[in-house]
């Protein structure tokens, strides 16, 4: 079963990279939109809400603590969120989105990558971390990826995310790592890079 409850937003601007939005802990289907228009307008959005139920707040797999995750789960959510992108991209005639995920959305979009890694064009993650403790050896060759991270994200640990950064390399994807001055929120400068770095793979 891959139906996911979503948005979807057609491009309004020919040659524009569809966008997957995958929101943070507690989020929903409506977060990312803004963020999505912003960093690419014109941009096809594709805009699931997480399957999962953490206390009422929707999130793309399960974890046992902050931080700790159910990593059976995680294999489980990022196949059956991959095959819901498929079949997204059959409904709507989209092509392979380049994944932007916030948080918990870009652990799942990071499992997405290292597990199936044809479904995405690319990806911007935002305060991610390594989703999987021993993830297959996968093919990303080339795959560009920009990975933003917090320096003072209580949730992230620096080598963390420099672990993640080193396995999306290893893997032969194309990684830009940039560790900014913030927690683990949003600044405007992930803003900044973010449509930056889209306008020049897109
Ligand atoms: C996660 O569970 O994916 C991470 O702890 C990030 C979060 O959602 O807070």
């Amino acid at each position: 079963e891959s139906s996911f409850i979503h948005r979807f937003e057609p491009a309004s601007r020919a040659g524009t990279t569809p966008l997957l939005l995958l929101h943070g802990t507690g989020g929903d289907e409506n977060d990312l939109l803004g963020l999505g228009r912003m960093i690419s307008p014109g941009s096809a959005l594709l805009s699931p809400r997480g399957r999962v139920l953490e206390h009422g707040m929707p999130r793309f797999f399960r974890r046992l603590a902050e931080g700790v995750f159910d990593e059976e789960d995680v294999q489980r959510r990022a196949l059956e969120l991959g095959a819901f992108v498929d079949e997204a991209r059959e409904r709507y005639g989209i092509a392979a989105p380049v994944a932007v995920g916030f948080s918990n959305g870009a652990n799942i979009a990071a499992a997405l990558l290292l597990l199936k890694p044809d479904v995405l064009a690319g990806a911007v993650l935002l305060r991610a971390m390594v989703p999987l403790s021993d993830p297959p050896r996968a093919a990303l060759t080339g795959k560009p990826i920009l990975l933003l991270s917090g320096q003072d994200d209580p949730i992230v640990p620096a080598s963390n995310s420099a672990r993640l950064a080193a396995l999306l390399s290893e893997a032969g994807a194309n990684v830009s790592h940039k560790v900014l001055p913030a927690g683990h929120q949003l600044t405007q400068a992930d803003v900044a890079l973010a449509s930056d770095w889209i306008g020049n793979v897109a």
